[in-house]
């Protein structure tokens, strides 16, 4: 009986984790080294919400969440084990700008966004559930994409990419 529980726990978990994989990308962490880059890029304004859609452990999030802690910082992790790891890690950081959630981050509302970040594939990237996103993000809020680009973005673009390091596009809305 607890063996077929346990195949039946294993497969599960197996499927959520391909399904992560292929609505968004496996957990595969921003570099610590770029955190301080993401900041600087974001150039959030007192009161503006910044939002990490799949935060995996919430590096970005309390990166961010340090850096201005005059803004509000979201970010929706899909893997129930990342959201548990990055919720109880916020009850060990002193922040209160800070909000996780356990949703599928590609159908939020974005529209109070300033600045949405994403590490996708290339392929999630521009597939539609991002597009849907980004149509319904406001004018002049920011896409900051790590490593992959938008195809086709119809818009300003600035592509950020010191020497040896990854790249980091910023696309604004128009
Ligand atoms: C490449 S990792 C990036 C993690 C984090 N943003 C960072 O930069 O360190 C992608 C994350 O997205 C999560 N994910 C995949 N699909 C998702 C979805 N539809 N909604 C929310 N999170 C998702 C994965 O579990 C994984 O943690």
């Amino acid at each position: 009986m607890i063996s077929i529980l346990i195949v039946v726990l294993c497969l599960g978990v197996g499927l959520w984790v391909i399904y992560t994989i292929l609505s968004l990308a496996p957990w595969f962490p921003t570099r610590t080294s770029d955190l301080e880059r993401i900041g600087d890029l974001s150039r959030l304004q007192t009161g503006e919400s910044f939002y990490d859609i799949g935060s995996g452990d919430g590096r970005v999030i309390f990166a961010l969440s340090k850096r201005y802690p005059k803004c509000h910082i979201y970010g929706y992790e899909m893997s129930f084990l990342l959201y548990l790891y990055s919720s109880l890690k916020s009850k060990f950081i002193p922040s209160t700008n800070t909000s996780i959630y356990w949703r599928n981050g590609l159908t939020q509302d974005f529209s109070k966004a300033a600045v949405v970040y994403v590490f996708a594939t290339q392929k999630t990237l521009n597939a539609k559930p991002m597009k849907n996103v980004i149509r319904d993000l406001p004018a002049g809020s920011r896409v900051l994409s790590y490593n992959f680009h938008i195809e086709n973005w119809d818009g300003e673009v600035l592509k950020d990419k010191p020497v040896g390091k990854t790249p980091i596009y910023v696309y604004t809305k128009k």
